[in-house]
């Protein structure tokens, strides 16, 4: 089956609006690419809830802190189109940085609060860039429903609240994290490691299940921080940013599970930031 790439607006607009007349229900998964089968699963998930689905693929440069992480960011579309040409999909929208940004262009959409804890204090920037284009591609794709992972939980709340503030006529809907057999959440940043940092990359999610076990425990939360860090540290991370217990409503941090909690951590290995956050 081919791919239907949509490369212009006015194109993608022909579409949803014929789609929208006939009363049809539709979907979009926001991705960067580098697709794997993590993006598939919410692929998935639209397909089996709306009657048209929008793929869109846009490594967004107002999103990424770091110059060298953009340069480095993979950028495989042959081969994406490749891995979804058997679902099916309506549309694969991919913009150009002109099309998403043209001259002049000077909206910024800043959520407060929810970003200004874990990836918002170490990634500068990086929720605006997220929260702008994620609002454009909401209103792009005219869509009903939008298909995000739990993988990036923290941008999960972050879009959630932006649609909720502007009124964009949309439901977000979070999708289950997709492993690697090991335990490694998928990433596109995983085709980054080299094969010493991959091997030692499950640590992360092995230490953040110990620690999540620990806090059932009722252990002290700064003994099992310490002890994860000094694992990891031992195995090849560093820095490890964050090891944070968290409220799922507001992000807020807690030292005790006394309501819904994540476990939330990023960490370097070899050069590549991971991040990954579990339920409690
Ligand atoms: P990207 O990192 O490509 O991720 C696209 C979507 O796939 C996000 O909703 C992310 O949470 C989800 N995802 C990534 N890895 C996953 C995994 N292992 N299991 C389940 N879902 C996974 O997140 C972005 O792109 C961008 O910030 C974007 C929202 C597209 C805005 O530019």
């Amino acid at each position: 089956m081919n791919v239907p790439i949509v490369r212009d607006l006015a194109g993608l607009r022909a579409l949803t609006r014929t789609w929208q007349r006939a009363g049809e229900v539709i979907g979009v998964v926001p991705t960067m690419g580098a697709l794997h089968a993590g993006h598939l699963s919410l692929v998935e998930a639209a397909k089996a809830r709306a009657d048209r689905v929008i793929v869109t693929i846009f490594v967004n440069p107002k999103q990424f802190n770091n110059p060298e992480d953009l340069a480095n960011y993979p950028r495989t579309e042959d081969e994406d189109a490749r891995k979804l040409a058997p679902y099916g999909v309506d549309a694969v929208w991919v913009p150009d940085g002109d099309t998403m940004y043209p001259g002049g262009f000077a909206t910024t959409v800043a959520v407060s609060g929810l970003t200004e804890v874990m990836d918002g204090v170490h990634r500068p920037g990086h929720f605006e860039g997220v929260a702008t284009v994620v609002a454009k591609l909401f209103l792009q794709s005219q869509a009903d429903l939008a298909f995000f992972g739990e993988k990036d939980f923290q941008q999960l709340q972050v879009v959630r609240r932006m649609a909720a503030d502007l009124n964009i006529p949309i439901e977000v809907i979070g999708c289950p994290t997709v492993r690697e057999s090991d335990g490694l959440a998928m990433s596109s940043r995983n085709l980054l490691l080299h094969e010493q940092a991959r091997a030692a990359a499950p640590a992360l999610h092995e230490q953040m299940q110990k620690m999540a076990e620990g806090i059932r425990q009722g252990k002290p939360i700064a003994t099992l921080e310490a002890q994860a860090r000094a694992q990891l540290e031992a195995v090849g991370f560093g820095p490890v940013e964050y090891l944070d217990l968290r409220s799922v409503d507001d992000l807020a941090r807690l030292e005790t599970a006394d309501r819904p909690a994540r476990l939330f951590a990023a960490a370097h290995l070899g050069g590549v930031r991971l991040i990954d956050n579990i339920a409690v």
